[in-house]
């Protein structure tokens, strides 16, 4: 049995939404922040990665966002839900028109006017339907990604605005690859040799793909994949860049040796060594890598590359770690979620079997948290009301109140969307703090500290429980494959 109904759901979903917002404004008046808009033509500093967010903000914008969700499950009417949801692929088709058709860089353009284009304009220069453009168009309007001035002229809102070139949700939306897997999905899951298999090669990903290669292996004969890949997943490390940044006490640990294990093109070292000026790091990754992480270290922290201070180098994870130290710091970014239980532990104990116990571990990941909700307030001791962020130094998690789910609700979907996508492309999860805990264990780790940071992901600081105690039986691995 749950929690007691003690509260109306409508009505303190209503007094929840009247709070949230009213601190998101008194926020935006505190901070001397722009009032926000959908109509603006540039993107407000609530949309650069970079800024750094007040706490009370952060979490007053996320219990908003999850309160609409709420709402909105509470007053949608349940066919209509069906409807729309099983609809939703038309999303990623529409988006992908938007983007790849280049009308999006046309209303951007700024010889636009600012009540936009009519379809016929478009059809003009697109030699595209304006008929068939219209009916995409409106359906990307109503999801607020463009406003329709008069009928059949469109022009940008402000969240289109991160679609445009070069920015990151255009890198994002560009990596190919989601639509196909999703389709395979069904058939992973009620597969009658896969279903039950942990391995990275018997996933939706293989069946969509035809292919008996994991996505790495995969990857490397096609560098432009690899490349464009490379970028969006370059585009997910900038979007929490300034949370992890600022939420981890990094600054204590200047002066030492950091190896960024998988780091991919290096972005994460480059960062910290904008703030880390005596310490020295190793971008490590597969050899098909390594012209992209040269190419962007040398291309974004330039005198950090000819010093020195950034190496990159060629390291299989699943062979045993060859940069070991006193006090090293081992970065594993978006790692392990790419991986299924044995081949992430098999990926730590290469490092701990090595490591003295100086050695530092941090591990840059989603924490999964349940979808429960309470019908009543918290006990008010564990309570973190909005009122007690108000100009906090340091960055605290908000308590959801009645009806609001553990995860936020709606504001989690991105990261229940990552975890299903690692599912159909590695057997691999986004994992709950009690999963992370197991298998830090098992992989010789103890958790020191849970650092909340402003965005989807934490940062978990571990240390090895015993230097040289864990090495144990790991199997053998071969890409992740575990045999014995
Ligand atoms: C999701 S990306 C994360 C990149 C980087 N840590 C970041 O946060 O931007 C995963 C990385 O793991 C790398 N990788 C995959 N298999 C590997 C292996 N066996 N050894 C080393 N790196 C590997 C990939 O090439 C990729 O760069």
């Amino acid at each position: 049995m749950g929690a007691p109904l003690t509260l109306p759901e409508l009505e303190s979903l209503q007094a929840t939404m009247n709070h949230a917002l009213d601190a998101v404004r008194d926020e935006i008046k505190r901070n001397k922040l722009p009032e926000l808009s959908n109509y603006a033509t540039e993107p407000h500093p609530l949309d650069n990665p970079a800024f750094v967010c007040p706490s009370r903000l952060y979490e007053a914008r996320r219990l908003a966002l999850a309160t609409i969700g709420q709402l909105k499950s509470l007053l949608q009417q349940p066919y209509e839900k069906v409807v729309e949801q099983s609809c939703a692929v038309y999303d990623t088709a529409a988006l992908d028109i938007f983007v790849k058709t280049g009308v999006i860089d046309r209303l951007a353009d700024h010889s636009t006017p600012p009540e936009g284009l009519h379809v016929q304009e478009l059809q003009k220069q697109f030699d595209l339907d304006a008929v068939k453009l219209a009916v995409i168009l409106r359906y990307l309007a109503s999801q607020g990604w463009l406003h329709e001035t008069r009928e059949g002229v469109f022009a940008l809102t402000r969240p289109a605005l991160e679609l445009r070139k070069g920015n990151n949700g255009r890198k994002w939306i560009l990596t190919p690859g989601k639509p196909k897997v999703a389709q395979s999905l069904l058939t992973q899951i009620t597969h009658p040799e896969w279903k039950y298999s942990r391995q990275p090669d018997q996933t939706a990903f293989q069946l969509a793909n035809d292919t008996p290669l994991t996505l790495f292996a995969w990857m490397k004969q096609r560098p432009d994949e690899l490349t464009q890949w490379a970028s969006s997943v370059q585009s997910l490390g900038d979007a929490y860049h300034s949370a992890i940044i600022n939420d981890f006490p990094w600054r204590r640990w200047d002066g030492r040796t950091f190896i960024d294990c998988g780091g991919g093109q290096g972005n994460l070292s480059i960062s910290l060594s904008e703030i880390l000026p005596t310490s020295f790091f190793v971008v490590q990754d597969l050899p098909e890598v390594m012209p992209i992480a040269q190419a962007n270290i040398e291309r974004r922290a330039p005198a950090a590359a000819h010093e020195g201070r950034i190496a990159h180098e060629p390291v299989n994870f699943f062979e045993v770690q060859p940069r070991v130290g006193e006090n090293h710091v081992y970065l594993l970014r978006y790692i392990l979620h790419d991986w299924p239980d044995h081949a992430c532990i098999a990926i730590l104990k290469n490092i701990t079997r090595v490591a003295p116990p100086s050695a530092r571990f941090v591990i840059i990941e989603v924490i999964s948290k349940p979808n429960t909700t309470s019908a009543s307030d918290r006990h008010l001791e564990e309570t973190v009301t909005l009122d007690d962020l108000v100009s906090v130094p340091h960055h605290v998690a908000l308590t959801p109140p009645a009806y609001i789910p553990a995860n936020f609700g709606v504001t989690a979907k991105m990261s229940l969307a990552l975890g299903v996508h690692m599912m159909g492309v590695f057997n691999a999860l986004e994992r709950s703090m009690r999963e992370w805990k197991t298998l830090l264990g098992k992989a010789g780790l103890r958790v020191v500290h849970v650092h909340t940071l402003r965005g989807m992901v934490s940062a978990i600081e571990c240390e090895p429980v015993a230097a040289h105690a864990h090495v144990g039986h790991v199997g053998h691995i071969v890409g992740g494959k575990e045999s014995h």
